[in-house]
């Protein structure tokens, strides 16, 4: 199985970013924390990060016929992008959505999620483990296939 661990807009920052909501692990140390759980599982990974909305349709239009799997962080692009939800339902990759922070206990305008309807799980207030327990959740499907 080959994943994308996707992340947007200002997921470059972690550790720097609002460490009190998103914690104090780094970007880099994350995806090293990622690639090792997933070579530990037999898990093909690879990542992208952009702060473009474009770029992030780009790369799930890219993932088509090359990963089986997405674990997405799409930022604030959660809560406005038509454009990510019609991406992702057009490639029809299985897909995890993860957010760091509780959405569910943040403000009003976090409550909406455009492109929930496109993954077939969101985890949501797990910290940084939230996108290891998105690879299980990939793993987990892929079993019952
Ligand atoms: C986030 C939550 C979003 O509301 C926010 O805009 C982010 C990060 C999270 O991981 O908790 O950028 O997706």
């Amino acid at each position: 199985m080959k994943l994308l661990i996707l992340n947007g807009p200002n997921l470059n920052l972690l550790g720097l970013r609002e460490p009190g909501i998103y914690g104090t692990e780094n970007y880099q140390s994350l995806l090293r924390r990622i690639e090792d759980y997933c070579a530990e599982k037999g898990v093909e990974v690879c990542f992208y990060q952009s702060n473009h909305e474009g770029f992030l349709v780009d790369r799930i239009q890219q993932a088509y016929g090359e990963c089986d799997g997405i674990v997405f962080n799409p930022g604030a692009y959660t809560h406005t992008s038509i454009a990510l939800l019609d991406a992702l339902k057009a490639v029809g990759i299985p897909t995890v959505e993860v957010h760091i922070s509780d959405v569910t206990k943040r403000e009003e305008f976090r409550q909406i999620s455009y492109l929930r309807a496109a993954c077939f799980a969101t985890i949501s207030g797990h910290g940084t483990d939230g996108y290891l327990e998105a690879v299980d959740l990939h793993l987990a499907r892929e079993a019952s296939l």
